[in-house]
């Protein structure tokens, strides 16, 4: 009680600050979120996302070199495929030689410690930009579920240290494990996308891949059947409790900021990391008001990484790891 306590005390100057201060972001908290595209020297600038980049695999090469040295130990893949190699299935998807299937092996070549998580859904290899196989108007579950197995397969002989399934259908962790399982990849982890959400904050990442839903008849014009409602918190709990019962070594909210509340009830519930995406949307957002002066951007990222940690982030998957790391280094 006032006077005996004056909380300002523990505020009066930087030192004492950092002595009580409760959470402190490191390098070793992100995993760097990277887009790759076919060519040759490439590092195209994403238009909705400044400062962000799709590289070819041999200007992938200096970017994961850089990362290495800086101090971020983790990136998680993300392909760009060619207009001509999508179908409703995502055959391409289980091509071994695909683009995914040889940047993960280009990223192992030239840094073999560098963890690689992959990104496990059909919609870079959809006609239809959805997750799912559609028939007669709708994404299909189970049949979506076995290309993911076949894929993350893929992913895993090419060498990925996790797989990453974004997709959002029922049972695919399972049925993902199993596979793994059965093929003796025992080593490789599965990080899921547990309670992912429809979220208008993934436009610029539908630009980066060319990935957004089309606009025809028949096909949904959104993702509301299989990512959760943003106005649900409960069951965001049941799809993480139910992803670790299906073999899940990690988990995920996402996005991040706007969702900081679910980060919370599900980090007091679960006893696996608890992985946060901050998404392209968060991105967007930032750089556009720092670009026009309005807000201070290296002062607003700190905040909103740091709130993600104190929210209950174990990692942070975000596009500004880079800034944040040279930020804390200089
Ligand atoms: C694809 C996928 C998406 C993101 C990660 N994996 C987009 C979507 O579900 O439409 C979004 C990432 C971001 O916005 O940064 N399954």
């Amino acid at each position: 009680m006032y006077p005996l306590q004056r909380n300002r005390r523990l505020r009066s100057n930087e030192a004492i600050r950092s002595l009580v201060r409760e959470t402190i972001v490191t390098p070793d908290d992100f995993l760097v979120p990277l887009f790759i595209v076919e060519g040759k020297g490439i590092k195209e600038e994403i238009a909705s996302m400044p400062n962000y980049f799709r590289y070819s695999l041999d200007l992938l090469e200096n970017e994961v070199k850089e990362l290495w040295s800086l101090g971020l130990k983790s990136v998680l893949l993300f392909v760009k495929v060619p207009d001509n190699l999508k179908d409703n299935k995502g055959t391409e998807a289980l091509n071994p030689n695909g683009l995914m299937q040889r940047a993960i092996k280009k990223v192992k070549t030239v840094c073999p410690d560098m963890l690689v998580m992959t990104d496990v859904a059909l919609d870079p290899y959809s006609v239809y930009g959805h997750d799912g196989i559609i028939e007669q108007g709708s994404i299909v579950n189970d049949a979506t579920v076995e290309v993911l197995a076949k894929m993350s397969l893929s992913h895993a002989q090419a060498g990925a240290n996790f797989v990453a399934p974004s997709d959002m259908m029922d049972g695919r962790i399972l049925t993902i494990r199993e596979a793994l399982e059965s093929e003796g990849l025992t080593d490789t982890g599965i990080m899921s996308y547990s309670a992912k959400y429809a979220s208008a904050f993934y436009g610029p990442f539908r630009d980066a891949l060319d990935s957004a839903p089309v606009d025809m008849a028949n096909i949904p014009k959104d993702k509301k059947t299989y990512q959760i409602d943003y106005a649900n918190r409960i069951e965001a709990i049941r799809e993480t409790q139910m992803d670790i019962d299906e073999g899940a070594d990690i988990v995920m909210v996402k996005p991040g900021l706007c969702y900081l509340d679910i980060v919370r009830d599900i980090k007091n519930v679960v006893d696996v990391p608890l992985a946060v995406y901050q998404v392209s949307g968060e991105y967007a957002m930032l750089k556009a008001a720092a670009d026009k002066g309005w807000l201070d951007h290296d002062a607003v990222m700190m905040e909103q990484v740091t709130a993600i940690k104190r929210a209950g982030a174990d990692l942070i998957a975000s596009y500004f790891a880079k800034d944040v790391v040279k930020l804390l280094n200089r």
